[in-house]
């Protein structure tokens, strides 16, 4: 069990609605909430296309670490990684400390149909597809799943919340 104070932390590919539900069960829950995406835009100065194209991935990834580090003792938060940010496995290690994880999964056609016109995800306008197949073990990995392909984001917030609650004291 973990105590009631602890995290809840979204993961999950592009697209299946992290950031969107995790506002929501903020909301909820009446916590603050928090999206490494926006920490890391807010400590390179420039946004994720931007850091992508003059640094590279890689040091998007140095820039996720550090955030997940800072991340590391806080409480009662609700938090929204980047598709890739808890592949590392020290991030992952870091967050799962004082919170509890639950993976977003969608149907690929509802993700295709989300992101058709997303112009902030480098990483999207690859080949998504065999990226989502490569990433899937890791998405898997995970013992709190939800599909979010069928649910309104309202919905989704009160199902992500039932998951939390069985798991805290
Ligand atoms: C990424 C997902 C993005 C963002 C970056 C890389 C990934 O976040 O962190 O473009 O590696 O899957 P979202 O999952 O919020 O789109």
């Amino acid at each position: 069990m973990y105590s009631s104070d602890c995290n809840l932390i979204l993961t999950g590919f592009m697209g299946t609605g992290k950031t969107t539900i995790g506002k929501c069960v903020a909301q909820k829950l009446k916590r603050l909430f928090v999206d490494t995406d926006d920490q890391v835009m807010q400590l390179a100065g420039k946004s994720i296309p931007t850091i992508f194209a003059q640094e590279g991935e890689l040091s998007f990834r140095e820039y996720e670490a550090k955030v997940c580090q800072a991340l590391e003792s806080s409480r009662n938060l609700v938090i929204a990684t980047g598709g890739g940010t808890l592949l590392n496995p020290q991030n992952r290690a870091r967050l799962q400390r004082n919170g509890i994880i639950i993976n977003l999964m969608a149907h690929p056609k509802v993700i295709q149909s989300r992101l058709a016109h997303t112009q902030n995800r480098p990483l999207w306008n690859q080949d998504w597809q065999s990226l989502l197949q490569q990433r899937m073990p890791f998405y898997q990995s995970f013992s709190n799943q939800l599909d979010t392909s069928l649910v309104l984001p309202q919905e989704a917030a009160d199902q992500m919340i039932r998951i939390y609650q069985m798991q805290t004291t």
